[in-house]
This record gives structure tokens, sequence and C-alpha cells, in this order.
């Protein structure tokens, strides 16, 4: 199988990338590098992509000729995008619908025509807001609340109006909250590691009793392999979450006891757009791919520890 993985230099592309190598596939990673987070981090990933099967294209899916990209692939797997709930206010919002609208609907664009393609689409739990029920499924009506959300949202209806209209064999996978090795520098985990390994201030934004149902980036590259090549009608959305509520003051206890020291919390006051709680409802992921989650938060923390530990 030849598949393109766009954001492949970023913390969930380069473990699908390597897990797809791994499988002996073909892969073309693009990725534009974006200044978001610092590129040494990203090339790193790209380092441990290598592979004499790995074709790196350094290019932005808002402009770039994409149909050259999709030739002869059979999988396109959509990761790229413009990340980060609560930095998507004010004027970076351009970044946030130019990375996650424009360049997905341009992807789609040059994706109709090209026959027995499918193409996933890593969508987000931000699309949910303050969903109305727990654990949420994915029939419940989606109300994002950050601009993040809204252009995730977007960009999913698009993969349902070009499998609609052009029977592109789309599936959106609804991720919640990824973690492990690799995960970026803005995100909770890295950031609440990082300061313990370097004895460093931690800050929690509001109580820390804010829930998340986070999910291990292998469990998430898992069902991304399943649903790249399982039959699924097209236009389909399935939530990915790992299947445990943990509130932020859970996971700080957690970290404590996994790095043996007491953290140095500082308060602020919420972050605008974060919400209150999520929980993925997986039902319907189970049943058409056979998939699960199988690492605890306990055990995937201690793996991220582990690499936090070692990039000293
Ligand atoms: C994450 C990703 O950043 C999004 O790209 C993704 O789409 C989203 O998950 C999702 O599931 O849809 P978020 O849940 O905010 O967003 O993930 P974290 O940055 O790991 O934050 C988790 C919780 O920790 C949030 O409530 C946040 O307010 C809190 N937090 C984060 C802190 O208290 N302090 C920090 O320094 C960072």
């Amino acid at each position: 199988m030849r598949a393109l993985v766009t954001g492949a230099a970023g913390f969930i592309g380069s473990h699908l990338s390597q897990r797809l190598l791994a499988e002996g596939h073909d892969v073309i990673g693009v990725d534009n590098l974006s200044a978001y987070y610092a590129g040494t981090l990203k090339r790193r990933n790209l380092a441990a992509i290598a592979h004499p099967r790995f074709t790196f294209v350094q290019d932005d899916l808002a402009d770039a000729d994409l149909g050259p990209l999709l030739d002869g692939v059979d999988v396109a797997y959509h990761l790229a995008g413009q990340p980060g709930v609560r930095s998507s206010w004010g004027e970076t919002f351009a970044d946030y619908a130019r990375a996650n609208v424009l360049a997905t609907q341009r992807l789609l664009e040059a994706a109709r025509c090209r026959e027995g393609l499918r193409l996933v689409y890593a969508s987000s739990s931000s699309v949910y807001g303050d969903a109305e029920a727990f654990p949420t499924a994915e029939t419940v009506l989606p109300c994002p609340r950050s601009p993040y959300g809204v252009t995730k949202l977007a960009a999913e209806h698009l993969c349902g109006l070009y499998a609609a209209n052009f029977g592109l064999s789309t599936v959106s996978l609804r991720f919640f909250t990824v973690y492990g090795p690799r995960q970026r520098p803005d995100m909770a985990f890295t950031r609440f590691l990082r300061a313990a390994r370097d004895g460093q201030q931690v800050t929690i934004y509001g109580t820390g009793e804010q829930i998340r149902d986070f999910t291990y980036v292998d469990d998430i590259v898992e069902a991304l392999v399943r649903s790249g090549t399982t039959p699924t009608p097209a236009g389909s959305v399935f939530n990915v979450s790992g299947g445990g509520s943990h509130s932020v003051n859970e996971v700080l206890e957690e970290i404590e006891s996994i790095v043996g020291k007491p953290l140095n919390i500082h308060r602020e006051a919420v972050a605008r757009g974060d919400v209150r709680r999520t929980s993925g409802d997986t039902t319907a992921l189970a049943r058409a791919f056979g998939w699960r989650p199988r690492v605890q938060l306990r055990e995937g923390l201690r793996r991220q520890w582990d690499w936090v530990s070692a990039e000293a």
C-alpha cells in the first residue's frame, strides 16, 4: 500500500508513519514545518521516521500542488492542521482557518476524482464543546466552544460533503486529547512532565477538576490504520478515546507518584475555549473496526515520562 500522511513531522503523524513503514507500506509524508512549535522537535520526529520507503515533502497544503502528492496513493491520512484549543482566539484565527479548513478543502478537491482512494481525517473531540451527554456518542449535536473546534468541525463537514456529492471514501476520527511520547510541547502532559523534570512550576487552568478522556497515541495509530483499510460507508465519523475519565488533578497525582516528588503547582483562571469534560463513546468504532483502547493512563504517563526524561 502507498499512504500519504499529512502532518508527518508532528506528534501523531510521526508515530503513524513509523507504524505504516514497519508494516511494509510506502509512505509519503508532507508537512509545512510550521513555526507553531520548535522546528528542532519536528526534525527529531522526522529523523525517527527515516526509512528507504519514506519520502518527505516540505510543503503547505493551503497552496501546494496536491495532485502529484496523491499519485498512486491508496490511503491519505490527513493529520496536518493548526492545533491548540486555547490559542485559537484573535488574530491567529486566520492560521486556523487556513490550515484546518482551506487546506482540507484543497486536499478533498484533489482527492475527489481519485478512484478507490480513502481519506482519513483527524478530527477532534473539541467539536462537541460542553456536550449534552456522557459518554458522548457521534450522534450528539456538535457545538464547539473554541474557534479551533469550529474549524475542525467545518473540515469534518467538508469531508461529509465530498463523500455525499462525489462518493469520496472519507472517514473522520474524533480524537480525544492524545498523549504519549512526542506529545506537542503546548499540551498538558508534556508541560507537566517537563516541569517535574526541571523542577519548574506547573500551571493549572481553573480548579483542575476539568475531565478529559485521555487517549494514548498507539491506540490512536491503531484506529487510524484500521480505518484506512476496513470498508466503511463514505462520510463515516467515529470517536477515538481512551475510555477513562480523569481530572487534571488526578493526572497531577499520578505524575507525582511516577516521578516520586511533589509538583510546584500554580493556578490560573480557566482558559477560554476549554471544556469542562470530554468522554467519548467508542461503541461505533469497536463495532466497525474491532478496536478498543489498550493503554491505560498510568502506563501511558509512565511511557511519556520515560521519553521526557530521555530528551533532557
Ligand atoms: C487537546 C489538543 O491540544 C487538541 O489539538 C485536540 O483537538 C483536543 O485535545 C481534543 O481532544 O479535541 P486539550 O484537551 O486542551 O486539547 O489538551 P491539553 O492541552 O492536554 O489540556 C488538557 C487539560 O489540561 C485542559 O483542561 C487544559 O486546560 C489543562 N492544562 C493544559 C492546564 O491546566 N495547564 C497546562 O499547562 C496545559
